[in-house]
């Protein structure tokens, strides 16, 4: 039986190692109470190094294109493995609105990827059309950020998340029928791009607005896992989550 996984997104919301350091206690606490459920924490940068190891793994919310030299601000994939990580979010829809374009998302991927890390890639239309326009822009940024990534095709997990549904709710959340028929999307342009047998073992998680009440349906819709952003930075609210997606 597969495990569930669980991907907190901290952005922002937990600022100092201390908060992160009680909060990764009452996890610890939660985690040896359920099963099921797998759990990988992505804190700001200046946290990663300081959290407690446990049952759970730590990875980076960005990752630099660069491997090395004179990029003020960019933190590269290799110094986030040795600062602890083992994975990374790569090309956030919070990072895409300040200006990553596909073709950077895809120079963050192969790095991640090219250091050894585990890379989430998210991917995420604004809105709805009619016209089935979101199905052509999640094709559109798989296709692009997926060059070349055959040979690391293992190491990688797409975050399906929709921007109309992020930072909500979960009344506001994506529907599970819809979701459904979204996953069937992107594992069908997978295996077209990367080829049937690898395309069809990448874990896709969802992501936007889920919270407790909301989780046990959108796992039912073919996901493997969830990305949680403001319901993870609140252990009480985390942890409903963390009961809801057990086995
Ligand atoms: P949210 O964020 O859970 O607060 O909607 C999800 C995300 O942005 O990863």
């Amino acid at each position: 039986m597969r495990k569930r996984l669980i991907v907190a997104n901290w952005k922002m919301y937990i600022e100092t190692p201390e908060r992160a350091k009680r909060f990764i206690t009452a996890l610890k606490r939660k985690l040896a109470r359920i099963s099921g459920v797998e759990v990988w924490v992505a804190p700001p940068f200046t946290i990663l190094p300081t959290l407690p190891k446990g049952s759970y793994k730590v990875g980076a919310q960005h990752v630099s294109a660069h491997t090395d030299g004179a990029h003020t601000g960019e933190v590269s994939a290799s110094m986030l493995k040795s600062a602890g990580a083992s994975f990374c979010i790569v090309g956030h829809s919070e990072r895409r609105a300040m200006g990553e374009g596909d073709a950077l998302v895809h120079e963050e991927l192969l790095s991640a990827l090219k250091a050894g890390l585990v890379a989430v890639l998210c991917v995420g239309e604004e809105e709805r059309r009619d016209d089935g326009w979101h199905f052509a822009h999640i094709e559109a940024q798989l296709r692009t950020a997926l060059v070349g990534v055959h040979p690391f095709a293992h190491k990688i997990i797409i975050a399906y998340e929709p921007l109309w549904a992020i930072g909500k709710d979960a009344t506001q959340a994506m529907q599970p029928q819809m979701l459904e028929e979204m996953v069937i999307f992107i594992k069908k342009t997978l295996s077209q791009l990367i080829g049937r047998e690898a395309g069809l073992k990448v874990p896709i998680l969802y992501g936007g607005s889920v919270e407790g009440s909301n989780c046990a349906p959108l796992l039912h819709t073919g996901v493997s896992g969830l990305l949680v952003g403001h319901a993870s930075a609140d252990i009480d609210s985390f942890s409903d989550i963390l009961t809801a997606c057990k086995k």
